[in-house]
C-alpha cells in the first residue's frame, strides 16, 4: 500500500505551528541549551529511502539518545544475547539518568536505553570494536548514505564537563564488574556518542533497518527478523523512559527520544520516521515531537495496534 506522506507532513508541520506550549530545551548540558526553541522538522523514510520532509527536515540537531538505538543493534548483531546477561529489557519507571534501581538489582541495568544500560551498550560495543563511537559513526554514514555526519565536539566536551551522573552511573557498574572498559575511556565514548549531529532525513534513512525487519540499506541482513522485532519492542515499552506508557498510549509506535529534542519512530513493514523540536516536557521527551507522532498516526491510522 501506498500512503501520500507529503500532505500529511504539510498538514502536522501547520498543527504544530499553533502549539502554545512547546516545552524547553534541556539545560543540563550548556550546549544544548542554546538551541532555538521554536525550530521543528520532520522526515518519514519508505522502505526503499524515499524520503519526505517537512519544516527543518535537513537540519542537523543533537542526536543524543538516538543513538542508543543504534548501538543496541550492532551489539545484538555482533553478539547476540549474550548482551542480555548485562542488561534488561524492562521498562524503569524511573527518568532516564536515575541511579535508584542499579544498587538493588545488582548493578544490571533495567534496560539498554535508560543511561545505565547504555553505558553497558557502549562498552560492549567498545569491547567488541575497540572504537565504539567510530563503529556507530561509521554505520550511521552507510545507512543514511551522509559522508558528513560527525560528532560535535563542543557538545561532547560540554556533556564531559557536565557529566558527574554519568560517571557515577559507570563507577557503580564497575564496582560490580559489569562494564569492564576504564570509566574514563568508556565516557568518551558515550559523550562521543551522544554528540553526533544529525538531520531528521538522515536519522529516518538510517533507522529504516528496522522496518525491514533486520535488512540494511543495501540489502545485507544487520538482524533476524525476530533481533529486529525485539529492538522494536525494547523501543515501545522502554524508549521514553518514564513516558513510554503515555507515548504508547498517543502514538502507538515504537519510538526512542533524546534530550537534543528527537524522537525516531517504526512502523514495521512502512516507514520509518524522524522529528526534531528541541523545547521538552518534564521527562525529557520533545513536546511538540511527541505532538506530531500522535498526530501522524492518527491521520494515516499506521501504528502497531
Ligand atoms: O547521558 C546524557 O545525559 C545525554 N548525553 C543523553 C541523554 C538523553 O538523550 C536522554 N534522553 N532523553
Amino acid at each position: 500500500m501506498t500512503h501520500a506522506f507529503q500532505p500529511v507532513l504539510e498538514r502536522i508541520a501547520q498543527e504544530i505551528g499553533a502549539l502554545a506550549d512547546r516545552g524547553r530545551p534541556a539545560d543540563y548540558i550548556p550546549a544544548l541549551a542554546a538551541v532555538d526553541p521554536g525550530a521543528f522538522g520532520m522526515a518519514v523514510a519508505e522502505l526503499d529511502g524515499t524520503v519526505h520532509g517537512v519544516g527543518e527536515w535537513r537540519r542537523p540537531f543533537s542526536a543524543q539518545s538516538l543513538t542508543k538505538v543504534f548501538t543496541l543493534a550492532l551489539v545484538l548483531a555482533e553478539e547476540g544475547d549474550a548482551l542480555w546477561e548485562h542488561v534488561g529489557r524492562e521498562p524503569s519507571g524511573n527518568p532516564f539518568n536515575s541511579l535508584v534501581q542499579l544498587e538493588y538489582e545488582n548493578g544490571i541495568p533495567r534496560n539498554p536505553f535508560i543511561n545505565a544500560g547504555a553505558l553497558v551498550v557502549t562498552d560492549r560495543l567498545h569491547r567488541l570494536t575497540g572504537d565504539a563511537s567510530g563503529r556507530l559513526l561509521r554505520f550511521l554514514r552507510e545507512e543514511s548514505g551522509d559522508d558528513r555526519l560527525g560528532s560535535d565536539r563542543d557538545v561532547a566536551a560540554s556533556e564531559a564537563e557536565h557529566g558527574d551522573r554519568n560517571a557515577a552511573l559507570a563507577h557503580f557498574m564497575a564496582s560490580y564488574g559489569n562494564i569492564t572498559t576504564p570509566v574514563p575511556v568508556l565516557l568518551r565514548e558515550y559523550f562521543r556518542q551522544c554528540a553526533i549531529e544529525a538531520s531528521c532525513a538522515d536519522l529516518a534513512v538510517a533507522t529504516g533497518f528496522l522496518a525491514r525487519h533486520g535488512l540494511r540499506a543495501d540489502g545485507s541482513r544487520l538482524l533476524s527478523r525476530s533481533r529486529a522485532k525485539q529492538v522494536n519492542a525494547v523501543m515501545l515499552t522502554c524508549g521514553t523512559y518514564d513516558a513510554a506508557g503515555e507515548f504508547a498510549h498517543r502514538v502507538g509506535l515504537p519510538g526512542k527520544s533524546g534530550v537534543g529534542g528527537g524522537i525516531v519512530a517504526v512502523v514495521p513493514g512502512t516507514c520509518t520516521l524522524c522529528v526534531w523540536s528541541p523545547g521538552l516536557d518534564a521527562r525529557g521527551n520533545s513536546v511538540a515531537g511527541v505532538a506530531a507522532l500522535d498526530r501522524f498516526t492518527t491521520l494515516t491510522g499506521l501504528s502497531v495496534f
